[in-house]
Parts: structure tokens; sequence; C-alpha cells
């Protein structure tokens, strides 16, 4: 198993991408402390990996609440005398955040996901790095979009928020990995089977014209096999980017865009 007893944390773990990533995380042999803002969504995650025979404990954390994580990697840690991953997913709904034409946005709206963002990935980055640079090892990472490369109409903030995690992950490696800690991210295109696919589409669906299965085609029609990427596929990935195996890797976003986008 390629995370056997790693010790991992994760965030937003009852969202599409936290809980896909824990599932598979929980399957490769990793302990599991997974945590989101409701216990509900992230309840059902760890019950279903406990029922597949591994390890995993729900907890109702705010990623956005210092403390709240500090005091939860602690409990981990205490648990199990270290921590070696630490994944962020949190998203904020696009209903909330897109839509609208910047020329028309207002200041709050544009700051609110390019705050809360990178407010969390720092916090849960931060404390988690000082339960790992004991150990000098560990593995920090997050999930992105290709707002973060690409101008995209009726974004807000979104882009700008995804550029700046990429650019937390460049900057949090080359501060850490000298300290043996890896700083990794994701960049997945939309992935059909997820809520959030769905809300991107339905904010665009009015001026795009587009139905659903035409917005899907479009989507694959852009990427080089012609397809978008499913959960399952991106979470493979995430396993293999927090395992050893993926040693050489740090300060980078992976593009997992499938061709869509070029690096
Ligand atoms: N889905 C895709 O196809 C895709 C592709 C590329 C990038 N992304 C990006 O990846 C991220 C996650 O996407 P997703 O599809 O997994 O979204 P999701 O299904 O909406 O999950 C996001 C999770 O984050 C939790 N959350 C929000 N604020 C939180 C906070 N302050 N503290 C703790 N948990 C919090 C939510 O919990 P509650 O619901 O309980 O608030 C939810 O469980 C987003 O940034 C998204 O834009 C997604």
């Amino acid at each position: 198993m390629m995370l056997q007893d790693k010790v991992a944390v994760i965030y937003g773990a009852g969202g599409a991408i936290g809980g896909a990533v824990a599932r598979a995380f929980g399957s490769e042999g990793a302990r599991l402390f997974l945590t989101g803002r409701h216990r509900a969504p992230v309840e059902i995650v760890a019950k279903d990996i406990v029922s597949a025979g591994g390890y995993a404990e729900a907890a109702e954390i705010d990623a956005l609440d210092e403390e709240a994580v500090d005091r939860h990697l602690r409990y981990a840690a205490g648990m199990t005398g270290r921590v070696d991953i630490s994944f962020n997913a949190v998203g904020i709904p696009n209903t909330e955040l897109e839509g609208m034409p910047l020329a028309e946005l207002d200041a709050g709206a544009f700051s609110l996901p390019i705050t809360t963002y990178t407010t969390s990935y720092f916090l849960t980055a931060r404390l988690a790095a000082r339960h790992m640079v004991p150990n000098k090892s560990g593995v920090i990472m997050t999930v992105t979009a290709l707002h973060s490369r690409t101008g995209i109409p009726m974004a807000g903030g979104y882009g700008p928020a995804m550029a700046a995690k990429e650019a937390l992950t460049r900057g949090l490696s080359a501060e850490l990995a000298p300290q043996g800690i890896r700083v990794v991210g994701l960049r997945p295109q939309g992935m059909p089977d997820t809520r959030t696919m769905k809300e991107f589409f339905e904010s665009r669906a009015k001026v795009s014209g587009m139905t659903w299965d035409r917005w899907l085609e479009f989507g694959a029609s852009r990427t080089h096999p012609r397809r978008l990427m499913t959960l399952e596929e991106m979470a493979n990935m995430a396993v293999f980017l927090a395992s050893d195996k993926a040693s050489g890797m740090t300060g980078t976003t992976v593009n997992l865009t499938m061709g869509s986008m070029d690096d």
C-alpha cells in the first residue's frame, strides 16, 4: 500500500474532492483525520472508510479557525505521534463567487475567494508544518483550478485566488523543502461527477445557451483524450503525490487538465 500508516489530515473532507481523496488515501492504508465545516458529510466519508477496514475519524473544524485547526492537529499528533500529510480541499460554493462580470462586482465579493482560500491554505499548511518539521518529513497538499493560469469570464476573484494558492505552494516549498517537507498542488479541470462543476455550469447556462450535455462535450473537446477527468482519477494522482514515490516532486502544482491547458 502506497500510504501504509501515514497520518493524513484532510480539510473539506465532506466535499467532492476531499471525500474522494480521503477514500483513496484510506484504501492505500493511511490513518485519516477528516474535517469539515459541518460534521455530517465528513462522518459519512469516515464511516465508509472504516467499513472498508480503514482508520478514519471525523471532526467538525472550520479551516479558517486557527485555534480549532491547531487543537485538532495536536489531537491527531497526540494519538499517532505525527502528521505526515495535510490536504486542504476546502471549497466555497461557486454560486457565491461567480456569474457576475468583473466590471459590476463589488470589492467585497471580489476579495472573498482570495482571502478565504489563501487564509485557509496558509493556516492549515503553517500549522501542519510545525508538526512535520521535527520529523523532517511531511507533505502539504491542496487543489486549484485552471483559472489560476487562464482568463475565464464571470469568475470574479476565483482566478486570482487560485493563482495565489499556487504561488503559496511555491513559497511554502522554498522554505520547507530544506527541512524534508514537500509541498505540491493538483490542478484538475472541472470533473462532471461533482456539484461544483454543475454550479459552474448553471452560473453560465443563460449566457452560454448551452445544455449540460453540450457543456460537457465542449469541455471534453478541449482535452487531448476528448473526455473530462473523473474524481477517482484525480484522487489516484493525489495518492501518488502524497506517497514517498513522489519524493522528487515539490514546489509545483500538477497540471491535471489532460492537455486542455499547456504549461
Ligand atoms: N469539483 C471540481 O470539478 C473542481 C475542479 C477544479 C478545482 N476545484 C476546486 O477544488 C476545491 C474543492 O472542490 P469540491 O468540488 O470538492 O467542492 P465541494 O464539494 O463544495 O467541497 C468543498 C468542501 O469544503 C468545505 N468547506 C468550505 N469552507 C470550509 C471551511 N471554512 N472549513 C472547513 N471546510 C470548509 C465544505 O463544507 P460545507 O459544505 O459543510 O460548507 C465542503 O465540504 C474548490 O476550490 C474547487 O473550486 C474543483
